[in-house]
């Protein structure tokens, strides 16, 4: 028999502790939207359908979230979490048909897909109406209080409604939950706002249940730390600081070593085993990184791929290809659309944009390369650049294999420099320059003797 799961994100809440005009979901924890940790944590459970709840600020969330498949359903009022969940409901086809309406919000983004997975099948193994994600915590001021009775739940009390010896319970509603469909479709409309908030708790559905005798239940959350929602600036750090170590950890367990936990590593990164980071290493996006390669303190790597057996020192490398073997640094900025073969060398100092350069190539201090297309085995020397902006128009350098370009030559572009060709030192080049010839600009020395004593 094929389970029928569905779920509903609420999302539609203020977020005011945030203090910023960003929807609170759309605050982004290592690279990716708060409520996207959420969804695909909910996906990794068995979960591919989702309703998420948006109210304030919605039409910034719907287009911010386009593409991701979900079905929006808009509360104009937040009048409770119970209120919310029965436009979730109504929004769902077929409702009854459904074993699990999963039922979690969109600030908690620390929510392990095993740990939903448990309280999913749990739910439906127990053929429960409504299975609660309950959490022992340590200081449970502000959540609603699980009420049981000899392990069997009976009622959640929010904080405000909770009397002195209920506030003392530690055992806390995360605000996930599975319900079945046929459940919420008879029970969401007794929902009443009779309490301290004036709001429709869903909580209340607990209650609802145990009094008409139906099977409940809770899973109880293992690492506390799963179910922190993230109100302000401060949670945010945490809940960020809680998922980088597990990234972290999880490519240290495939081979990856780093010097220490102060980096940034986004999870949609890859990286090969036997690969060293450094301290303060940003790694971004769609990023690769090869096997046996080091990436030195301070290096920032964006939607890059770096080869294998590379040394990244202290540079800056962004939507860019790094072949094999390759150096770059320190101080090296590798500009969109660039691409390194195989045993590069770019050295300190030195800018390369939308470029392709050859094997074995180097380009070791203080150049800019624009625009250009550089062969194999060229030498390029300090300070030498590519003139290819002519204040209208850029233009494009090709530089072919062999070549030797002195210090401090500039090249203006468009210009071809063929195999084998020398540029002397200083030397402005305009004209193509022929195979296996030597161009040379240079105003002849003048020496004025005595020239101080005057
Ligand atoms: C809720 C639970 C509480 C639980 C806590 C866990 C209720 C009544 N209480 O309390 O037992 O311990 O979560 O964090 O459910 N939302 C809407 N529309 C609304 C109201 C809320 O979409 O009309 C969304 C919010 O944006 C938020 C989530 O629902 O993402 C929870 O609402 P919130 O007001 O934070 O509930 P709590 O008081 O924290
Ligand atoms: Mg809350």
């Amino acid at each position: 028999m094929v389970l029928k799961r569905t779920s509903i994100v609420l999302a539609a809440g203020h977020g005011t502790r945030m203090k910023s005009k960003k929807p609170k979901i759309l605050h982004e924890i290592l690279g990716k939207s708060m409520v996207l940790w959420v969804t695909d944590s909910l996906k990794n459970a068995g979960i591919d359908e989702f309703h998420l709840i948006v109210g304030h600020q919605h039409e910034r969330v719907m287009g911010a979230l386009e593409g991701e498949g979900f079905h929006f359903v808009y509360q104009e009022k937040q009048e409770g979490t119970g209120h919310a969940v029965r436009l979730g409901a109504e929004a769902i086809r077929d409702l009854e048909a459904y074993d699990t309406v999963l039922v979690a919000c969109g600030d908690t983004p620390l929510m392990k897909s095993e740990t939903l997975e448990s309280l999913i099948l749990a739910h439906e193994e127990s053929q429960n109406a409504m299975t609660v994600l309950s959490a022992f915590v340590e200081n449970p001021y502000g959540y609603g209080r699980i009420i049981s009775e000899e392990n069997r739940v009976l009622a959640i009390v929010e904080e405000k409604d909770a009397t002195e010896a209920q506030k003392k319970i530690q055992y806390i509603n995360t605000g996930t939950y599975c319900f079945k469909g046929a459940f919420l479709k008879e029970y969401l409309p007794r929902l009443t706002n009779n309490n301290a908030q004036k709001e429709y708790y869903l909580t209340d559905l607990l209650k609802l249940a145990v009094e008409a005798g139906l099977r409940v239940g809770q899973e109880i959350l293992q690492d506390e730390n799963e179910g922190l929602g993230v109100n302000n600036r401060v949670q945010l750090l945490k809940a960020s600081e809680i998922l980088q170590e597990r990234v972290l950890e999880k490519l240290m367990y495939d081979g990856v070593s780093f010097q220490s936990t102060n980096v940034y590593i986004e999870p949609s990164v890859e990286i090969d085993s036997d690969v060293y980071i450094e301290s303060n290493v940003t790694i971004k996006g769609k990023s690769k990184i090869g096997q046996g390669s080091i990436l030195e303190s301070g290096s920032r790597i964006i939607d890059a791929s770096i080869g294998e057996d590379c040394v990244i020192k202290s540079s800056v490398i962004w939507d860019s290809e790094v072949g094999n073997g390759c150096y770059v640094g320190p101080f090296a900025y590798l500009r969109p659309n660039t691409k390194l073969a195989d045993y590069v060398k770019i050295g300190d100092f030195v800018e390369v944009k939308n470029s392709t350069i050859g094997h074995g190539t180097k380009i070791p201090h203080l150049s800019y390369i624009g625009d250009g297309d550089l062969g194999e085995r060229i030498n390029i020397g300090c300070g030498a650049i590519t003139c290819n902006y002519d204040g209208i128009n850029k233009h494009k350098t090709v530089i072919e294999n062999d070549v030797f370009i002195g210090s401090n030559a500039n090249l203006v572009a468009p210009l071809v420099i063929k195999e084998g060709a020398v540029v002397g030192a200083g030397s402005t080049i305009t004209k193509d320059v022929d195979s296996g010839s030597l161009a040379l600009t240079r105003a002849p020395l003048k020496i004025v003797k005595s020239w101080k004593k005057k």
